[in-house]
């Protein structure tokens, strides 16, 4: 998705936009572009490629500025290429443009502005955006004003930064849909995508809600909505450290995410007392009415939804239906009464996962949205959130993430299990302690990195997968497979134990490396089944128990609902190990994004 960087203050600000765009590099771009003000008013540079190129135009040409807007590009409209990187310019060059998300009806405002004469650089949707604040300048000076009537033109989703020549120090921005975050320095603001961009600079957040235009100097920042009645933004003092964000002597993001679990599920958990008035903010008398789930996510976090319908199935008998939120949002579901909504997102700006929990908001159930990006737009829009507190995911590839939201999940299920009189307290309690004790339990796990790291040298070359589990074991077999996919561009698939024989099974011989999930438990010995129907095929069999078995890579013992939490793990490995010595780029795999804020 694009990223967005601006700077209004009395610093060189070069220096600090390149900074901001290499911090939002994990965002997944294309091409890069900065626009800042110079003696002679806007001038623009961009480049093709990593942030680096721009970079190094950007150095050559010794630009030196005090305000500035810059952009990392996605491509939705348009090849990436230098015409279509942002920022896009008017007729006259005198205003500039950033933007993130898509205007829906881009196609009939540039037909107008045709008509009008204005002339179009780039196949983007975007740059209407600069030709329509030309147009309202026409009509009055003031830029603010000018920006405020462009903007109300607009249809669809964006996160807007335009600058002016003639409105010196001046970045006007607007919100709808796609995140936008303004940072309050010492006679200066930033603004951002996302937090970590100026995180180096200042701690102290606005978050932009939807609706939100800003106007910002070196001095103030304003903020109204599209009817101009002003807004007040509280500024948010954010614990991250900038450190955080970094990769603490790691080769990649994504090992040191993996080796951050301990700390993450230690933060998410501490914040998870025994005690549901005070974990999930929902009042006893109300989670006793709920009488059923809709969980709903993408891409990993949908695999932790997955896993927890077993789990909360198990403790609580609690109906649970789990779906993807781009499917689940164009269902026509009949919508249960008393079913809570749970949107679990590691950004909380995941588009898809945003119009379900709309959906389900306008069917008048009550939402709880289970994120890691504290003021995002899901949190916002729900009316209950648990936060995870794993810090910055920088890796495209969740990790730390995923085991945090299974660890949410889990406790969720307990406490609805205790609401709902199915867990006795003692048995509540007992269950509640070993719960406690999963940051150690992964520590412990994450010490065996080096039987996973052998593995993968064993199998690295074999170019396609599979993972098997059964039961709350299966969307971690699914989640093994996606985290294998994402970063080494190799066939993974995973699938439920038992349906091995239904079909996959015919592609298995001596050059397919068969990953299977073995908790000690009620499906142990099914699983040794279906690890002996593929290995009498020849597979390359790992197994990954809390038993000893054969050959296993073992994880500590727990009971087989928090077993998933501990078996991701040594698949995080095997992904990144085997993603590894194939030389793929780990934290920025192709053609992938970490937030994707479009439908
Ligand atoms: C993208 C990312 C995935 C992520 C998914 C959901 O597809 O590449 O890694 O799991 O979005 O993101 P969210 O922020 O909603 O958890």
């Amino acid at each position: 998705m694009c990223g967005i960087v601006g700077y209004s203050g009395g610093k060189n600000c070069v220096g600090i936009i390149m900074e901001g765009l290499k911090k939002l590099e994990y965002r997944g771009y294309d091409s890069a572009g900065i626009a800042f003000e110079e003696t002679q008013g806007l001038d623009v540079l961009k480049a093709v490629g990593r942030v680096e190129n721009l970079e190094k135009l950007v150095k050559s040409r010794k630009v030196k500025s005090n305000c500035a807007i810059a952009h990392t590009r996605w491509a939705t409209h348009g090849k990436p290429c230098v015409l279509n990187s942002h920022p896009h310019t008017d007729c006259k060059g005198e205003v500039a443009i950033v933007h993130n998300g898509i205007i829906e009806n881009y196609a009939e405002l540039k037909a107008v502005l045709s008509k009008k004469g204005h002339k179009f650089a780039s196949e983007t949707d975007s740059e209407i955006i600069a030709h329509l604040i030309e147009e309202e300048l026409k009509k009055q000076k003031d830029f603010f004003k000018a920006f405020v009537l462009a903007v109300k033109k607009l249809k669809g989703a964006y996160a807007l930064a335009a600058a002016y020549k003639n409105a010196p120090g001046v970045i006007c921005a607007a919100k709808k849909q796609s995140p936008l975050v303004i940072g309050k320095g010492d006679g200066e603001y930033y603004l951002a995508s996302d937090v970590p961009a100026f995180l180096n600079y200042t701690n102290k957040a606005i978050f932009l809600e939807d609706g939100d235009l800003a106007k910002i100097t070196p001095s103030s920042c304003e903020v109204f909505n599209l009817s101009g009645v002003k807004q007040n933004r509280k500024v948010n003092v954010i614990k991250w450290s900038s450190s955080a964000a970094q990769k603490g002597g790691y080769k990649h993001f994504m090992i040191k995410e993996i080796f951050d679990q301990p700390q993450a599920t230690k933060d998410t958990i501490s914040t998870l007392p025994a005690d549901i008035k005070k974990a999930f903010g929902i009042a006893p008398a109300a989670a006793k009415k709920i009488k059923g789930l809709y969980i709903v996510a993408c891409g990993t976090a949908y695999h932790a939804a997955l896993s927890a319908k077993y789990v909360i199935e198990h403790f609580a008998k609690l109906p649970v239906e789990v779906e993807t939120a781009s499917e689940f949002k164009y269902r026509s579901i009949n919508f249960q009464k008393n079913w809570l909504f749970i949107a679990v997102s590691q950004s909380g700006e995941t588009a898809d996962t945003l119009a379900a929990l709309m959906n389900a908001k306008k069917a008048g159930l009550k939402t709880l949205s289970i994120c890691n990006v504290v003021g995002s737009t899901i949190t916002r829009a729900s009316d209950y959130t648990v936060y995870t507190h794993c810090g910055p995911e920088i890796s495209v590839a969740s990790t730390k993430a995923f085991t945090s939201q299974l660890a949410v999940l889990y406790s969720f299920a307990l406490h609805m299990a205790r609401q709902h009189g199915v867990l006795g307290k003692a048995e509540f309690d007992k269950l509640y302690k070993e719960f406690q004790t999963l940051p150690e339990l992964i520590s412990q796990t994450l010490k065996d990195e080096q039987s996973v790291k052998k593995i993968a040298k064993e199998v690295y070359k074999s170019n396609s997968y599979i993972f098997l589990g059964r039961n709350a074991s299966f969307p971690i077999a699914l989640e093994g497979a996606l985290k294998l996919k994402e970063i080494s561009y190799l066939h993974a698939e995973g699938f439920a134990g038992g349906e091995i024989k239904h079909g996959p099974i015919a592609i298995i011989d001596k050059d397919m490396p068969v990953v299977a999930l073995a908790p000690k438990g009620s499906l142990y010995e099914k699983m040794i089944s279906s690890c002996q129907e593929v290995s009498a095929r020849g597979a390359k069999l790992i197994i990954i128990s809390n038993t000893p078995t054969k050959g296993a890579v073992l994880v500590p013992y727990s009971n087989e609902y928090l077993f998933p939490i501990l078996a991701v793990i040594p698949l995080q490995l095997l992904a990144y190990y085997i993603s590894d010595l194939r030389g793929r780029e780990i934290d920025r795999p192709r053609n992938l994004a970490k937030s994707v804020t479009v439908e």
